[in-house]
C-alpha cells in the first residue's frame, strides 16, 4: 500500500538538472505501474520501457563522452533492468499477473539504489569534469547546476 505514495522527492535529486528531469519522468511512469488496473498494465509498462531505453541511452552517451571509468558496470545495470521489464511484459501477457505487482513493488527499490550509486557517481563525475562533455547544452547545464546553491 505504501507503494501508491511513492513519487519524486528531493531525496532523489542529484543536483544535475538534465538527469533530474529524466528521473522525474521515470518516477512518474514507474509509480503508475502500481495502479490497480490489470487491463492497462502492459500499456503502462510499455511507456516505461520506451522512456527507459532513451533514459539509459542518454546516460550511456554521457559516460562515453566523459570516459567515465565504471561505465561498463553502469551500462550493465541498465541492460539488466530493461531485460527484466521486457521479460515481465512477456510473462504478464502469458497470464502471470502476479509479476506485474512484483515489478511495481521492486522497481522503485531498484531505482533508488541505482540513483544513490551509479547515477550519483556519474552526476558528480560530470559536474567535476564539464570540459570533457562534447555536448555544449549539457556543459551549460552542468555549469548552471554547479552555480546553484545546494
Ligand atoms: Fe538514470
Ligand atoms: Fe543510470
Amino acid at each position: 500500500m505504501e507503494q501508491n505514495s511513492w513519487g519524486w522527492s528531493d531525496r532523489l535529486s542529484l543536483s544535475f538538472e538534465p538527469m533530474d528531469d529524466t528521473h522525474k519522468e521515470f518516477v512518474e511512469l514507474c509509480a503508475a505501474l502500481s495502479e490497480d488496473n490489470p487491463a492497462t498494465f502492459v500499456a503502462r509498462l510499455d511507456a516505461l520501457i520506451v522512456h527507459s531505453i532513451a533514459h539509459f541511452e542518454q546516460e550511456n552517451q554521457w559516460m562515453a563522452e566523459t570516459a567515465f571509468p565504471p561505465a561498463g558496470c553502469h551500462r550493465q545495470e541498465h541492460d539488466a533492468v530493461l531485460e527484466v521489464m521486457q521479460e515481465v511484459r512477456r510473462r504478464v501477457e502469458l497470464g502471470e499477473a502476479d509479476l506485474a505487482t512484483r515489478l511495481a513493488e521492486e522497481l522503485p527499490l531498484w531505482f533508488e539504489h541505482h540513483v544513490d550509486t551509479m547515477d550519483n557517481m556519474l552526476a558528480r563525475f560530470m559536474a567535476s569534469n564539464p570540459e570533457k562533455l562534447a555536448d555544449v547544452a549539457v556543459t551549460t547545464a552542468v555549469n548552471a547546476a554547479q552555480s546553484q546553491p545546494a
